[in-house]
């Protein structure tokens, strides 16, 4: 083989190796936590979208409500150089990988695609941060559900109940003829976001804000304190299996009339379609107990690691750009129980309890109803949000613990950070 020939097959091997190492990195990793029946459907609708982009999406699924493993997970890869191409987060875990400069801007994209015109205003503020576009938000969800099983109200002869004191009545009534009441996983964020549910449903959503910005006085108010005599009598009405469950197994109690009532954001609803049950028929979505008229917000996005690679970048842009697609905003929130993040979708494709979000954000907006989840990670930083963890849960399961040792240990918490 001539030199000359030699130099041309070995410039075109570079370039087919280099055209096959581009099309090998046309693909993203994603670390997430969507791994529930539900959510992997809501992860199927992404990676066909993704794929007809010709971008595989290559799955790095961590199991766990929440994410505090596939948070735990994403520590252990960055600290080890081999962070994935992206990650599903919260905003407050995002915040903190962008303060360590390992997200990549996104702020090129946001301006040629137009962000600051199409993602809903209310939440801009979470993602640019000093000029920068940390991440791109994916999805809305709504910690403030009641989900109820129709036939196990009517068996009792009762309505969704609008306040606390309705549905301890009820829950008395169920547990009279043999049903559990209330269907829960015991494990520390849900035991959280019965506490969320039930501090806006006492105080209402400015009582909540000084709560989550830690005003000594709200916290140990009697109001706060009655908060924590609610959750306490919730112990009466779940059953003696709730120690550890995972919240969509909670969830299939409700839907296999095991129990009636379920407190659990909007991805439970994605449970309840992949069982086939109707909305208003087999089951009911109602605002949380007292929680009418508010919204306990949470967002989930996407924010990636700078690989440093060309290829790979293009990827991750065309995620951001896939998941932003009005069509894919509305199919992943069908699929996933959630209402898009974008202000101009189709809002009459969503069924009727993702219709009930979306209507309940906007008046909720309109009355300055609209809250930060504080155990999904919205409402403030991993610490504080910690403390408030470790009251919930030691208060849940220690009956001798009272409401105000309760109040007591969550300011003391939160002074010593
Ligand atoms: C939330 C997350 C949701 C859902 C839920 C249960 O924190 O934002 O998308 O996955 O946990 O795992």
């Amino acid at each position: 083989m001539t030199k000359a020939a030699f130099r041309i097959s070995a410039a075109l091997a570079l370039g087919l190796s280099a055209v096959a190492a581009y099309a090998e990195d046309q693909s993203v990793e994603m670390l997430h936590f969507w791994t529930s029946g539900g959510e992997a459907e809501g992860v199927r609708a992404l990676q066909t979208a993704l794929g007809a982009k010709g971008v595989a999406w290559k799955d790095a699924a961590v199991a766990g409500g929440t994410g505090a493993n596939a948070y735990q997970v994403l520590r252990s890869r960055v600290a080890s150089k081999t962070p994935p191409s992206g990650a599903q987060m919260h905003i407050q875990e995002t915040l903190v990988w962008a303060r360590e400069g390992l997200l990549r801007d996104l702020s090129d994209l946001a301006a040629k695609d137009g962000w600051r015109n199409s993602v809903l205003p209310s939440i801009q503020a979470n993602y640019e941060v000093d000029g920068k576009w940390i991440a791109v938000p994916v999805t809305m969800h709504r910690s403030n559900w009641l989900w109820y099983n129709t036939a196990l109200l009517k068996k009792v002869g009762a309505e969704p109940p609008k306040d606390w004191e309705e549905f301890n009545v009820i829950a008395e009534k169920l547990k009279a003829v043999g049903v559990t009441p209330l269907a829960l996983g015991g494990q520390n964020w849900q035991y959280g976001d019965l506490l969320e549910n039930i501090i806006l449903a006492k105080g209402g959503p400015d009582f909540y804000r000084k709560v989550i910005a830690g005003d000594e006085e709200t916290i140990k108010s009697e109001t706060m304190i009655s908060a924590f005599d609610q959750l306490a009598k919730l112990r009466g009405y779940v059953d003696a299996g709730s120690p550890g469950r995972d919240w969509n197994l909670a969830t299939a109690m409700v839907i296999n009339g095991e129990a009636a009532f379920q407190i659990m954001g909007d991805w439970a609803k994605a449970e309840f379609a992949l069982a086939g049950k109707q909305p208003d028929v087999d089951y009911g979505c109602v605002a949380a107990p007292g929680t009418g008229g508010g919204f306990v917000w949470l967002v989930d996005n996407f924010a990636f690691f700078d690989t440093g690679n060309e290829a790979s970048r293009s990827a991750q842009n065309t995620l951001a750009e896939t998941v932003l697609d009005p069509k894919v905003q509305v199919d992943f929130a069908i699929k996933k129980g959630s209402i898009p993040v974008i202000t101009d979708f189709d809002s009459s494709r969503l069924d009727t309890c993702g219709r009930r979000s979306f209507e309940d954000r906007t008046s909720a907006e309109d009355k300055n109803g609209v809250v930060p989840s504080i155990f999904h990670n919205a409402a403030m930083p991993g610490a504080r949000t910690g403390v408030f963890l470790d009251v919930v849960s030691e208060f849940f399961v220690t009956t001798s613990m009272t409401s105000q040792d309760a109040v007591e240990a969550l300011v003391e918490g939160l002074a010593q950070l």
